[in-house]
């Protein structure tokens, strides 16, 4: 190529949906004639792709952007993607001046023409949308940065609304793919040598094919009985649509995942209602017991928790401690509650201190380890099947990844070294909170 090409970077924040969105807004430039290098000086284009569900990853893009600024001089041109840029939508150009494009994510679908306007020197180049918007982010030109694994985005947006979150407002509202079209792409991702596919979405389990052909759980058993595909993962899921037929295709198809992500928040029914959960912690309860339940399998389940919620009390707090305990979580994620702009839960005092929050947090991380680390042991002496997911030679290790999506570092002992993306087993001889240590079965 010429030296005269175009070229840009790209920074992405926050969740799997953003990682994967960059993944297509990178394939979308690149069809577009620009080359992707690694250094913000290289690049005649800078985006970063934001994520606002807590403040602190929001803050996060600004100092960012606040380094960079010094390399506006140069000529560059700055573009804010995703929840921040929905979020704070043109109030990102009073801010930081020298940015010249503000999406969110609903328009990225006219991504080539805003990249036009920016050529031409507009400066101020928006594409924001409302709720309203009934586009999903579909493109050929995806450019999936691992071989081996690669996510499919089944439904985009939110209309769940829970009291504290911001998603709603910054993805628009829910709409699916069909079911066809996720087919058609997992087909020729197995083509292209994929054999892990994981199913996007803010909220999988509400999806609803437009063309009314498949459920949720009839799209995962779809998807996995696509000739090449080895592993399906989803996620991630309300318990509110998370229906019996989800776990019963899991049990039935050996490709998908033994693994289910379910986000409970809280384990306090008085907590779940004002942060407009729509289930009780029973209710909850109920959907474990159908996961526990899988006849031909173990699945392992994990969670989300937010410690510090509006209104939450040190014993609703122990609630949520107690509901670790009663349900062996494999992997809790746990957040401190951050008010979010528009969000319903501003209109409740935040009353709790954010030492307390801290305090609480630290507290349900701890008592989670312990848990972690007694269940991790169960794996010992069990021989288990990974996806060969990298090295680290530092540590003369392999680094592999279970079907219930543990990982399991492994040394080969003197056998030939498998490939990344080979599915090897490995006999489980340590175990840690976090991850598991073995060497290559014979
Ligand atoms: N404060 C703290 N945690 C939040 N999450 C979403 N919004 C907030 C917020 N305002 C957490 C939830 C969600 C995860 C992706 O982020 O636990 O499941
Ligand atoms: Fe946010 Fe609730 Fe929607 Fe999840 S389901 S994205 S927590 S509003």
């Amino acid at each position: 190529m010429s030296s005269q090409q175009k070229t840009f970077y790209i920074e992405t924040f926050g969740c799997q949906m953003n990682f994967h969105d960059s993944e297509k807004v990178v394939g979308t430039l690149i069809s577009e004639g620009y080359a992707q290098v690694q250094r913000e000086e290289e690049a005649d284009l800078i985006l970063y792709n934001t994520c606002s569900i807590r403040d602190k990853a929001e803050q996060k893009v600004f100092n960012r952007l606040n380094d960079v600024k010094k390399l506006h001089k140069a000529g560059k041109r700055f573009a804010v993607l995703g929840c921040v840029a929905q979020q704070e939508g043109e109030k990102i150009f009073e801010r930081a001046p020298y940015v010249s494009l503000v999406a969110g994510s609903a328009s990225y679908q006219n991504l080539p023409e805003m990249l036009v306007q920016i050529e031409a020197g507009a400066s101020r180049v928006t594409g924001l949308d409302d709720r309203e918007t009934d586009q999903t982010f579909e493109t050929e030109f995806t450019a999936r940065t691992n071989p081996h694994r690669g996510y499919i985005t089944i439904i985009e947006g939110c209309d769940k609304f829970c009291a504290y979150c911001v998603v709603p407002y910054t993805r628009g509202k829910e709409r699916s793919r069909t079911s066809n079209s996720v087919l058609q792409e997992a087909r020729r991702m197995a083509d292209c040598g994929f054999t892990e596919i994981q199913l996007l979405g803010q909220n999988v389990s509400s999806y609803r094919d437009p063309a009314g052909k498949k459920s949720f759980a009839e799209l995962l058993a779809a998807v996995g009985e696509v000739p090449g595909i080895r592993r399906v993962r989803f996620t991630t899921s309300h318990p509110c649509d998370f229906t019996k037929d989800i776990v019963d295709a899991i049990d039935a198809v050996p490709t998908l995942c033994d693994h289910v992500h379910l986000p409970v928040q809280s384990g306090s029914s008085r907590v779940l209602g004002s942060m407009f959960r729509e289930y009780t912690r029973e209710q909850y309860l109920e959907r474990i017991a159908w996961i526990k339940a899988t006849r031909n399998r173990e699945l392992s389940i994990t969670t989300d928790v937010i410690a510090g919620f509006p209104g939450e009390t040190e014993e609703e707090f122990g609630e949520s401690l107690s509901l670790l305990d009663e349900v062996g979580y494999d992997g809790v994620f746990s957040f401190k509650y951050s008010p979010r702009p528009n969000t319903p839960a501003l209109q409740y005092a935040d009353s709790i201190p954010d030492i307390e929050k801290s305090r609480r947090l630290l507290v349900l991380q701890e008592h989670q380890r312990e848990l972690q680390r007694l269940s991790y042991r169960s794996h010992l002496g069990q021989t288990l099947e990974v996806m060969v997911e990298g090295k680290n030679p530092a540590r003369g290790q392999l680094v592999g990844r279970t079907s219930q999506n543990k990982t399991l570092n492994f040394v080969v002992n003197g056998q030939p070294e498998p490939g990344i993306g080979d599915y090897v087993r490995v006999l489980v001889t340590q175990a840690f909170p976090n991850s598991l240590l073995g060497e290559l079965a014979v």
